[in-house]
């Protein structure tokens, strides 16, 4: 029997090339070893864009539509949409019971995203209780690793204080899952910034082949190096970030460059070239994925994912009482 994976990510708009290096990419690979539930998280988006959830079902299609391309294959594992499958509700409701505030208070996650979304009105139960909900995602599956970035280390630590504590109170019942790091490499936005929808830098995965150029041709690069010949410094170079990621000859270029011996547009060029052919297969693939396509990955997902969750809720209500032995 395989061991059990569980990852989500959130539907709150387009995939861009930092999500299918930071995590898709890894989940292609996985999905050969081990048994996987790829699940869209969008009850989580829910918790941040409860103003504006009109988005949500097409942006789950669409993050959907973006996994087929990337080469998730719903042969080999189970890709589905949280709030297709109430159970997930349903753990998250018995969990909340005996999860102390001040688990939740504490979580640096949780203070992180008050100071950085101070937009969005989320000093809420739901917002709150959002690794909860995590927590029970995982734990549904008995996953006994879950694939995520550094980012999320605190929720999956709490997931096994969750775990624990309700091994304590009702039997030994819930493994305690690790998580699997994903080897994130550093890949800046095109203005160097991190790269995000909001700051308006990102290369998507469903841009086009002028968009892709044309993005790379406003990648930030060394300022003092003005003339081909000037010898660059790659350290802030937006240009290297990328060549450092996907050329596998980075080391080739940084000498180059170093040694006043590659200009920036030659080197925009060769790097337009590497993204475009990761790029084009993927983008071709995204056109050719249908709307009933994805409902049926969705549909199949559900079915598959519910028949385990429903045993697990059965299993749970049975040990905490809410069933006669
Ligand atoms: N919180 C995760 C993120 O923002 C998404 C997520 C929801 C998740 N449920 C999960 C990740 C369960 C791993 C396992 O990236």
């Amino acid at each position: 029997m395989k061991e059990t994976i569980l990852s989500g990510m959130r539907p709150t708009g387009k995939l861009h090339i930092g999500h299918y290096v930071g995590a898709i990419s890894n989940w292609v690979k996985l999905q050969d070893t081990y048994r996987c539930f790829f699940m869209v998280a969008d009850l989580h988006a829910l918790t941040t864009e409860y103003k504006n959830s009109n988005e949500i079902k097409n942006f789950s299609y669409e993050l959907v539509r973006d996994l087929l391309a990337c080469g998730i294959d719903p042969k080999k594992a189970t890709i589905f949409c949280q709030s297709d499958v109430p159970e997930h509700s349903e753990l998250h409701l018995i969990f909340s019971m005996l999860v102390p505030l001040g688990w939740l208070y504490s979580c640096p996650t949780y203070k992180e995203q008050l100071r950085e979304l101070s937009s969005k009105d989320i000093k809420t139960y739901g917002f709150l209780g959002y690794p909860v909900l995590q927590a029970a995602d995982i734990l549904l599956y008995k996953s006994s690793k879950v694939p995520v970035g550094k980012d999320q280390l605190p929720h999956i630590e709490l997931t096994r204080e969750i775990a624990r504590k309700f091994n304590m109170l009702y039997g030994n019942y819930f493994p305690e899952p690790e998580a699997l790091l994903t080897e994130s490499p550093y890949l800046p936005g095109i203005d160097g910034r991190k790269m995000s929808k909001s700051y308006n830098n990102c290369i998507f995965l469903s841009d086009e082949t002028t968009e892709i150029k044309l993005k790379v041709n406003k990648m930030f690069t060394d300022p003092k190096k003005i003339h081909k010949n000037d010898p660059g410094d790659v350290t802030n170079c937006v240009v290297f970030a990328f060549h450092k990621v996907f050329n596998p000859k980075y080391k080739e270029i940084e000498q180059l460059c170093k040694a006043g011996k590659l200009g920036c547009v030659e080197d925009k060029e060769s790097l337009y070239k590497i993204l475009e052919q990761i790029l084009a297969p993927i983008r071709d693939k995204r056109k050719n994925v249908t709307i009933e396509q994805i409902k049926e990955t969705l549909l199949q997902g559900k079915n598959n994912a519910s028949e385990v969750a429903k045993k697990t809720i059965a299993e749970v209500k049975h040990l905490v009482g809410l069933v006669s032995k």
